[in-house]
């Protein structure tokens, strides 16, 4: 009903498969029988109690109204003193929008700055919601593919070949969903000196698991001379400290466009909840033992899981360096990803993500999140294994 009534653009728009898989794994548990979820991308920790005692408090005490529409002053004030000490960039609150999740920024970012056929370069496999935003704007996504070969790290090589005068946006993500990839320090360096003789280019620069990274940290792009004011950063509170459903994330970028977010943020949602956002300082400014808890299990889980697949014949994985996803290689059992996917959760009881559900460069993978618990992991691998060897 209403097919010819909805606008155009609707048919652009591509959801997230992993909710659906959820869906189809909870039906499946309804019916009485035993799921182990991987396919979803959220923290199994709870919020931090400090954090949840700051929203009660901030209710209590009257923070229950509207707020400015780029965020509380004392929150944006925070996340300026928190990008100089985890991002090493000399920010301002002028230039700070809040916005209910990560995902508004790349929303807002697209309406923002793509004209009809502006081309973005995007990682492919990444994060769904990069495709379907750049084409509701009316770009051309340019996937840059993602290679095992070099543990699905950035391809500065293979960057430069994709830049045409059509070039607006270029889209990274370090730590990767859906890959764990990481660039380097020198990755960053090679974009950036890759970029300099473009300085009409934007870089959208996702960095909503810059925290859970098991290595060194590299720099923000955003801190490389001549970078800031070309880049808009996308972070925020749902991964670090376990809020996905708390919706709340902020974009870092230069005053100019701030005002431009500002005016889409004053048309969609007025602000974010004013409670939330207090709870926010807390989380920016109040102990970060949590975040240093929640990244020794995620490395723990991810040490186990990926030594364990990598013990299943034909299944290679290669060891994710952030976030906590896992994406191996199944493309030896000669099914493509999506019926993989499918039989896995019919026959063996475990919910993953096919690879092509994150762009078509996904072909031949899944993606495993190990936010669940080692005991779930380890009752996942074997059940791939026995699923696997019947194939
Ligand atoms: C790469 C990436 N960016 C952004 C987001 C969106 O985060 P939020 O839930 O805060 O909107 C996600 C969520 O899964 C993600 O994986």
């Amino acid at each position: 009903m209403f097919e010819h009534s909805v606008a155009h653009r609707m048919s652009l728009l591509h959801t997230e498969s992993a909710f659906g898989i959820m869906a189809h794994a909870n039906a499946l548990e309804a019916q009485g029988k035993r799921i182990i979820h991987m396919e979803i991308g959220q923290p199994d920790f709870k919020t931090p109690r400090n954090i949840i005692e700051a929203a009660y408090r901030a209710m209590n005490s009257g923070y229950t109204g509207y707020t400015p529409t780029p965020g509380l002053p004392v929150l944006r004030n925070a996340i300026a003193d928190y990008a100089r000490r985890w991002k090493q960039i000399d920010t301002s609150p002028e230039e700070i929008v809040v916005v209910p999740g990560g995902k508004p920024v790349m929303f807002y970012t697209m309406l923002m700055l793509i004209e009809p056929g502006d081309e973005v370069i995007y990682p492919n496999p990444s994060f769904p919601i990069y495709e379907s935003c750049i084409k509701f704007a009316g770009g051309v996504p340019v996937p840059l593919p993602l290679t095992a070969e070099n543990g699905f790290r950035l391809d500065v090589n293979r960057l430069r070949a994709l830049i045409t005068p059509k070039t607006k946006l270029v889209l990274i993500n370090s730590p990767s969903n859906p890959t764990g990839g990481v660039f380097t320090p020198e990755d960053i360096q090679s974009l950036a000196d890759a970029l300099r003789p473009h300085p009409d280019i934007f870089i959208l620069s996702d960095e909503i698991y810059d925290r859970l990274v098991f290595g060194k940290k590299p720099p923000s792009i955003a801190s490389l001379p001549g970078m800031k004011d070309r880049t808009i950063i996308l972070d925020g509170f749902s991964k670090t400290y376990s809020m996905t459903g708390w919706r709340l994330g902020y974009g870092i970028l230069h005053p100019d466009l701030a005002k431009h977010m500002e005016m889409l943020m004053v048309n969609s949602n007025s602000c974010a909840a004013a409670f939330t956002q207090m709870a926010a300082v807390e989380a920016l400014t109040g102990p970060q033992n949590s975040v240093e808890t929640m990244k020794r299990a995620f490395r723990e889980r991810r040490d186990y899981l990926v030594a364990a697949l990598n013990g299943i014949p034909g299944i290679t994985c290669c060891m994710p360096q952030g976030a906590f996803y896992a994406f191996p290689d199944i493309s030896s059992f000669g099914l493509d990803c999506k019926t993989f996917c499918d039989r896995l959760l019919e026959e063996a009881g475990v919910a993953a993500a096919w690879g092509t559900s994150f762009g078509a460069y996904g072909e031949g993978y899944l993606r495993l999140s190990y936010a669940t618990s080692l005991e779930n992991i380890r009752e996942a691998v074997r059940r791939i294994g026995d699923f696997t060897a019947r194939l």
